[in-house]
């Protein structure tokens, strides 16, 4: 009895859900450093994820930072016949934009153009867009179109046309990106992809969640749920912390062994599908690293041997009560340069190497975010 209530209650929360593959490319770390072209890309843009989350200018421009390690994309069509992108599911931005037929910059040219004149359901929109980024800019017009994400379609969805982009660009996987943080965070003022989904009726729930495979395949978006088939045990829900508009959440302490070596006293961060690695205060981050025995590598990087990888300890978050542990399988990045540990110094965000380990739920509806351990 107890099982066909429980499976009941599976099937009830399945239903409505939507599953949209993610896969991994290339980054553009990896493109960069097989043209020889990274070493310069990091001395003039020193890895700086946190810039996106500083309090907005006056200009309400957002400065963002390219990060050169994020490589997973999943496919969304726009307008009518839909012609299809590559687009970062990005929880630490709120707008949409791709490139657009108009673009003259190099980095358009690697990446799919929408034609707004072969779509019979476009519609102008009235302000320009402008996003200021730490290795460059993305700017052009902005309209409303029809999204399809996988079998969902979205009506009048504002989003972000470009014309100039950044030559950076050009060496990343993805085509455009996809915000999934608050309105208020938008520069496009518009209402974010996700709320008008909700809005429009086209979920069951509020929510979304992500799982991220460190293989090519196999990692996906869920829209309106959560899917237990990517992970075993809870998941276990943190209020969001000071939430004003994006996904912040408050650390109780990092602990190694039991010895608190960072957010003593408790620090807030950001949980962000759009960083590729865990940062926090450089104080926090080096002391960290030297629990690891890190030194400092090739392109300014945290360096720790790969052969002794297994015997390095693991690194315990303590949020809301709950323990979420990474071990060095989830923390240290192999890349042909090496081995490196995936912190870095920046203000705390919880990026893909935190995400890869727990299955994430987004909770709008309740406003907290749910970690599991993912399978
Ligand atoms: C855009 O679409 C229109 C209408 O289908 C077509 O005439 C035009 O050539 C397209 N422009 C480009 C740059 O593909």
């Amino acid at each position: 009895m107890k099982s066909a209530v429980v499976l009941l209650a599976f099937l009830a929360v399945s239903q409505g859900l939507l599953r949209i593959p993610l896969m991994r490319g290339k980054s553009a770390r990896q493109l960069l450093e097989e043209r020889g072209l990274f070493e310069e890309y990091r001395r003039k843009f020193p890895y700086n994820p946190s810039a996106k989350f500083l309090p907005r200018n006056e200009q309400s421009v957002v400065p963002m930072t390219f990060d050169p390690d994020t490589t997973y994309y999943g496919v969304i069509g726009i307008g009518t016949p839909p012609q299809f992108f590559r687009v970062l599911f990005d929880t630490g931005s709120s707008d949409l934009w791709v490139p657009s037929v108009r673009c003259t910059s190099s980095a358009c040219d690697r990446h799919g153009k929408f034609n707004s004149s072969a779509s019979s359901t476009f519609q102008a929109g009235t302000n320009p867009f402008y996003i200021s980024y730490n290795s460059g800019f993305a700017a052009g017009s902005t309209g409303y179109d029809i999204i399809k994400i996988s079998d969902l379609y979205v009506e009048h969805q504002l989003f972000g046309l470009t014309e100039t982009e950044a030559v950076f660009l050009g060496s990343v996987p993805w085509d455009g990106i996809l915000g999934l943080a608050f309105p208020s965070m938008s520069l496009e003022g518009g209402t974010p992809i996700f709320d008008n989904m909700w809005n429009q009726g086209k979920i069951p729930q509020n929510m979304f969640s992500m799982y991220l495979s460190s293989s090519v395949e196999g990692s996906v978006l869920i829209l309106g749920g959560t899917d237990p088939s990517y992970y075993t045990g809870d998941i276990n829900w943190i209020p969001l912390y000071q939430a004003t508009n994006f996904w912040n959440i408050q650390i109780q302490s990092i602990t190694i062994n039991g010895n608190t070596v960072a957010c003593s006293g408790g620090c807030e961060a950001v949980v962000d599908s759009g960083t590729s690695l865990i940062t926090g205060t450089s104080k926090d981050i080096n002391n960290i690293n030297g629990w690891l025995g890190a030194s400092p590598g090739q392109y300014g990087d945290a360096a720790v041997s790969c052969s002794n990888m297994n015997l390095l300890p693991n690194i315990v978050f303590n949020i809301n009560g709950y323990s979420f542990s990474l071990p060095p399988s989830a923390f240290v990045i192999k890349s042909a340069s090496g081995c490196r540990t995936g912190f870095a110094p920046g203000t705390w965000i919880l990026g893909e190497v935190f995400m890869r380990q727990f299955y994430t739920a987004f909770d709008i509806g309740n406003n907290m975010v749910g970690f599991a351990q993912a399978v």
